[in-house]
Parts: structure tokens; C-alpha cells; sequence
């Protein structure tokens, strides 16, 4: 009779303990979606929550025999395609980033460098289709992306909370710079700012030696910060930078020219105007040159081409653009 008892009592336990469980789970999951009071927990327990929830990965990736998604490679150690689980996979990566780069990759370097700049290392038999998971739709927080490289980490590899989150290495410092200056800028989305800038920038400037000639060269332009930048968007003239000065030129027979002075020597001068026309003018010609502080070449009204979510997609590729470490 009493070992009924005690038998009964034991499922009810087990009934009770489970309904709690599943009830503490979806309360876990569903509240994750909430990225203002959503606690974020570092460690691999935490970046599990994430990376089957609102971190979206397992949409592309499984996890061995856990989830079917193919469109990336699988986590696990799975099959003879993988015949070592992410975290110990990371490290023969690691070495072999080391080896093309020339710099020291440890295995977190390589997994937030494959979470930070996806196209850096494509895997072979994959396409560069790796989603930009701190950017929207998924825009991942700093912290998120610490907890799912633990919980990658942790699959088979030596996992080190120090590496991941209160002692990261230069590198892996590096990435996160990267990661937090995108969701400083508003969360946008640098993938999409890339088109953004094709479409209304590039033009007039050059990235890495592509692009028109017209206005200074923004390779390193993060470094201004995002203020400056978004000034130098909304209103142009209010941060003119010095050697872009608007001149206005009037000939003797009442011409005006408006542009940036792209030559000057002994008899003539070059105004570029905003289209990029090089016009050269005799300087014996000129009746007065002078600098018009109140007009950018650059135009004004560009913002008003752009919806908000052109501008802060623009702003986060821009803060991507870092000044080339020293070559
Ligand atoms: C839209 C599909 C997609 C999503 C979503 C996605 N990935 Fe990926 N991922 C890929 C593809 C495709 C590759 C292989 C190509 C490459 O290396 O860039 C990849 C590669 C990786 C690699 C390198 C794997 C290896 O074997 O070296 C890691 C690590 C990774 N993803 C982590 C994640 C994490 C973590 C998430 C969620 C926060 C995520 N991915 C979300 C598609 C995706
Ligand atoms: C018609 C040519 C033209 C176009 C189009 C143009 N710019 Fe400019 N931009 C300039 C010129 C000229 C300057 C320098 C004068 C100034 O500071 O206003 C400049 C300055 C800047 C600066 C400050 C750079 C620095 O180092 O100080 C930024 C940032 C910038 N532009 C971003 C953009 C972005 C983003 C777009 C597209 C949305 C854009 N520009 C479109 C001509 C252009």
C-alpha cells in the first residue's frame, strides 16, 4: 500500500516537474524574442536558447543528428563530411586561416570571424550565403553572439569563457568592435547599406579604390564616427572637409563656375562640378575666384532619396568601413 503510494506520488513528481520544465521553456523562448528584458546568459546553455530560437541558425544549420537544415554546414560531428564537431573543427580552421592570412587565428577567432564577417572564409561545397546574424532581420546583440560562439565552443572543442567573453584576444576583440559599430548604427543592415551606396555614393566617392573621384576617399571612414557621418549625410556643408571646399568662379564675360578646384598652376585651373565635369579654366580669363562656405558639392537632399531604413543601412556599412590596419 505505502509503496503504491510513494509510486503514485513519485509520476506525479515527474508529470508536475515536466509540465514546469516545458512551461519555463517556452516562457524562456518566447521571452528571448523581447530584446529589451531579454537576459542574456553567456555560456553554452545560453547560446543553445539562441541558436534553436531568435538567433535563426538552425535554419540553415543542424547540429549532428539535431534539425535538418542543409543550406550550411552541420555543427555536429556528422557523417564523413563531418567528421568533427564545431568546436574542434574551429581549431583545424583556425590553423588554417593562420596559414592563409598570416596572422595567429585561436579557434573562437574563427568562430566570430565566420559569425562577424561571414564572406572572410566560405566553406568549401558552400556558397557565401551565411546570413549577417547581427544585422535584420536576425540583429543578433554583442552578447547573443558571445553565448552562441560558446554554445558552438562547447560542441567538441576546449571551450574557454575567457576567450569568448571577459579576456578576448585581439582578434576576436576586433570582430566585436565590428559588431557593436553595426548596432550602434541603428541596427542597419551593412549588406543592404552596400546597395544603398552603390545606388547614391558611389559616384562621387571611392571605397578601396573603387568608385568616382569627386569626393573624399571614405575607405577609413569610421574612424570619424557616426555623428560625423550622419552630418556629412543630412547636411553636408555643415562638416565640409578641408581640400573640398566649394569655389565659385565668375569669367570676365559673367560665366559662372561652380565645382571643387582640381588644378591650379601657373595659367590654368580645374573646377570638377558635381557631375564630375572638368572644367579648365585661363586664369587671365578669371574675373573673381572665390570659396563658397555655405554650398557642398556633395548634395544636400540625398536623405530625401532615402527612407529611414536606406539611411541606417548606409550608416552601418559606413561604420564597417575601418582604416586598413597597418600594410
Ligand atoms: C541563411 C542561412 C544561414 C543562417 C541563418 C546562418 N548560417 Fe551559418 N553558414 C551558412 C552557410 C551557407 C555557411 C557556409 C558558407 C560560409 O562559410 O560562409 C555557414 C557557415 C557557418 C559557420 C562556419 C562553419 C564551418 O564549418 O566552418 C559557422 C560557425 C556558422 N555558420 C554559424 C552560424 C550561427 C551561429 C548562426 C546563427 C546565429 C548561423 N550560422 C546562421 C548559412 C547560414
Ligand atoms: C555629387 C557628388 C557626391 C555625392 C553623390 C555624394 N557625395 Fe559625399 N561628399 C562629396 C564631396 C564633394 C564631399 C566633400 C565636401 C563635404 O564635406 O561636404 C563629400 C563628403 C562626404 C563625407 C565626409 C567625408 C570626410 O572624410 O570628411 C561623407 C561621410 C560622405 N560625403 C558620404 C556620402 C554618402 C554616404 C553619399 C551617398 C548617400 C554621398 N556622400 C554622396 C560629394 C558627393
Amino acid at each position: 500500500m505505502t509503496a503504491t503510494v510513494a509510486r503514485l506520488f513519485s509520476f506525479l513528481l515527474i508529470v508536475l516537474g515536466t509540465y514546469l520544465w516545458i512551461g519555463y521553456s517556452i516562457t524562456e523562448l518566447t521571452g528571448s524574442g523581447d530584446r529589451t528584458s531579454a537576459a542574456v546568459d553567456i555560456s553554452p546553455e545560453g547560446g543553445e536558447v539562441i541558436y534553436w530560437g531568435r538567433g535563426r541558425c538552425f535554419t540553415c544549420h543542424s547540429v549532428g543528428g539535431q534539425g535538418s537544415a542543409v543550406r550550411g554546414p552541420n555543427h555536429g560531428q556528422f557523417g564523413e563530411k563531418f567528421p568533427l564537431p564545431m568546436g574542434a573543427r574551429a581549431a583545424e580552421r583556425a590553423q588554417e586561416r593562420s596559414e592563409k592570412e598570416g596572422e595567429e587565428f585561436t579557434a573562437v577567432d574563427y568562430v566570430v570571424e565566420s559569425l562577424a564577417s561571414p564572406g572572410a572564409y566560405v566553406v568549401k561545397g558552400y556558397k557565401n550565403e551565411m546570413a549577417v546574424v547581427y544585422a535584420p532581420p536576425i540583429s543578433l546583440s554583442l552578447k547573443e553572439i558571445k553565448a552562441v560562439t560558446a554554445y558552438l565552443m562547447s560542441l567538441g572543442g576546449d571551450l574557454d569563457m575567457e576567450a569568448i567573453d571577459t579576456a578576448p584576444g585581439e582578434m576576436t576583440q576586433q570582430f566585436y568592435a565590428k559588431i557593436s559599430a553595426a548596432a550602434a548604427a541603428g541596427g542597419g543592415d551593412p549588406g543592404e547599406g552596400a546597395i544603398v551606396y552603390e545606388d547614391n555614393c558611389l559616384d562621387c566617392h571611392s571605397l578601396n579604390g573603387e568608385g568616382g573621384e569627386i569626393g573624399p576617399d571614405l575607405s577609413g571612414i569610421s574612424a570619424k564616427g557616426l555623428k560625423f557621418i550622419s552630418e556629412s549625410i543630412l547636411q553636408p556643408v555643415k562638416s565640409l572637409t578641408k581640400g573640398f571646399e566649394t569655389y565659385v568662379v565668375f569669367n570676365q564675360d559673367g560665366r559662372q563656375t561652380i565645382g571643387l578646384k582640381t588644378r591650379d598652376d601657373a595659367s590654368e585651373i580645374d573646377i570638377t562640378t558635381a557631375n564630375g565635369d572638368v572644367v579648365t579654366l585661363d586664369k587671365a580669363d578669371i574675373k573673381e575666384i572665390k570659396i563658397d562656405d555655405t554650398k557642398s558639392v556633395m548634395p544636400d537632399d540625398l536623405s530625401e532619396a532615402m527612407t529611414v531604413k536606406d539611411y541606417q543601412d548606409i550608416l552601418s556599412f559606413l561604420m564597417l568601413q575601418k582604416p586598413k590596419a597597418e600594410e
